[in-house]
């Protein structure tokens, strides 16, 4: 791992949502600051600011990531998805996030981006997943105003349409 001047700022290139991106930071500067502050990316929301409330999940390489565990300078080269970049167009909703509207899956949102980003990454790899799967998934998420109920159904019904449209390919 190269080594980082601490008082200099760095150019670091990645994709952001299937397109190239790119900001200047110092190393110290954490990923949810710099998605936010310097991108725009504010889907990504900011609660704990210590790896508890899983707020600012995003996926790196794959992979569900804290925001706010990582540091900018960290995603150099790395291919980054946030919320933004969940539904296929503007105008059309990804399974998942009409689930969760149709479940009512959720009321003031402000968990809301991380665990679609979780669900996301997780339903990628495991399509037909148990109740019990989907509460270890969503024990990395604290939500304090929708319940979880409404959240695992959502995501059953997700997870349901997701594979019916995979047979239809
Ligand atoms: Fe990152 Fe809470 S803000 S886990
Ligand atoms: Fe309000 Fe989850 S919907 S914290």
């Amino acid at each position: 791992m190269p080594r980082l001047n601490a008082g200099t700022r760095h150019i670091i290139r990645f994709t952001l949502n299937g397109r190239p991106a790119a900001f200047e930071v110092e190393p110290r500067m954490l990923l949810t600051d710099a998605l936010r502050h310097l991108l725009g990316a504010t889907g990504t929301h900011v609660g704990c600011e210590h790896g508890v409330c899983g707020c600012c999940t995003v996926i790196i390489d794959g992979v569900p990531a804290r925001a706010c565990l990582t540091l900018a300078v960290q995603a150099e080269g790395c291919e980054i998805r946030t919320i933004e970049g969940l539904a296929p167009s503007p105008a059309r909703l990804a399974a998942l996030q009409a689930a969760f509207r149709r479940h009512h899956a959720l009321q003031c949102g402000f968990c809301t981006a991380g665990i679609l980003m979780s669900l996301d990454a997780f339903l990628a790899i495991h399509p037909n997943p148990s109740v019990e799967e989907l509460r270890e998934v969503l024990s990395g998420h604290l939500c304090r105003c929708t319940g979880y109920a409404p959240i695992i159904a959502a995501a059953l019904e997700a997870a349901a349409k997701l594979r019916e449209d995979a047979v239809h390919v």
